[in-house]
């Protein structure tokens, strides 16, 4: 097994002095390469902040975090937001599409901002919307488009440039239940071609589709 982010005793605390609270109490867990991850715990345990932790979003309060074996606590900001571009997706309950753009725009952007010419970078995002289903949306807006069909571009949008790790915080929250399939099908289709998946999910029944799976309470992962 490959590990691909350890992550050591890491704390997060918000505030200081009486109001401090510490989020994260001291986590620590390797993910492999090929894993397909589930986080699973209450709303306000942790698990957004963890994944912030775990993809460079900040910065712990303490601990470390490893990428590929490397220390990640003496990259810059700069550093730290080039490193995500290249090697990191994220997706989010909300889709956080560019609501002025188009999906294959919206799909262009991370490669455009990696240094992709434009005919390329729109070959790329045609090519990963095909394979998503949704061939003939090219030109349609966030908004001309169903809910399922918005959280696929932004899954398009995370992996178009191959990134090691897709980070989905609840990928399926604002869907319908045909919708969510559609989303986990895509996610279990691209892991089982080798992408490794950390998720967030309440659902018992997307959590069996995944090779680990973590509990997370008040700050803590209480059982794996
Ligand atoms: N920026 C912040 N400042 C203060 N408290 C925060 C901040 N972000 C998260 N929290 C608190 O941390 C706890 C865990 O939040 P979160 O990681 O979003 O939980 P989950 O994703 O498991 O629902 C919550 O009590 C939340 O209020
Ligand atoms: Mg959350």
């Amino acid at each position: 097994m490959e590990p691909i982010i350890k992550i050591q005793n890491i704390v997060k605390s918000f505030g200081r002095d009486e109001l401090k609270i510490d989020v994260l109490k001291g986590i620590s867990l390797t993910i492999n390469k090929g894993d397909f991850v589930a986080l699973m715990g209450k709303s306000g345990a942790g698990k957004s902040t963890l994944f912030y932790q775990m993809s460079l979003l900040d910065r712990q309060t303490s601990g470390e975090v490893f990428i590929f074996d490397q220390p990640t606590d003496v990259l810059t900001e700069e550093d730290r937001v080039s490193f995500r571009l290249q090697h990191l997706g994220y997706i989010f309950q909300d889709y956080a599409l560019v609501p002025e753009l188009s999906a294959e725009e919206n799909v262009m952007l991370p490669l455009m901002m990696l240094g992709y010419e434009e005919p390329e970078a729109q070959m790329i995002a045609r090519r990963t919307l095909d394979k998503f289903g949704l061939e003939g949306k090219y030109t349609n807006r966030p908004n001309q488009l169903s809910g399922g069909q918005q959280q696929r571009v932004s899954i398009a949008r995370a992996v178009a440039k191959g990134p090691e790790v897709l980070f989905a915080d609840e990928p399926t929250a604002n869907l319908d239940g045909a919708s969510s399939d559609e989303v986990i099908d895509v996610l279990r289709a691209l892991n089982s071609e080798g992408q490794t998946i950390l998720m967030v999910t309440h659902e018992q029944d997307y959590a069996k589709y995944c090779n680990r799976v973590f509990w997370m309470e008040d700050g803590l992962i209480t059982k794996e």
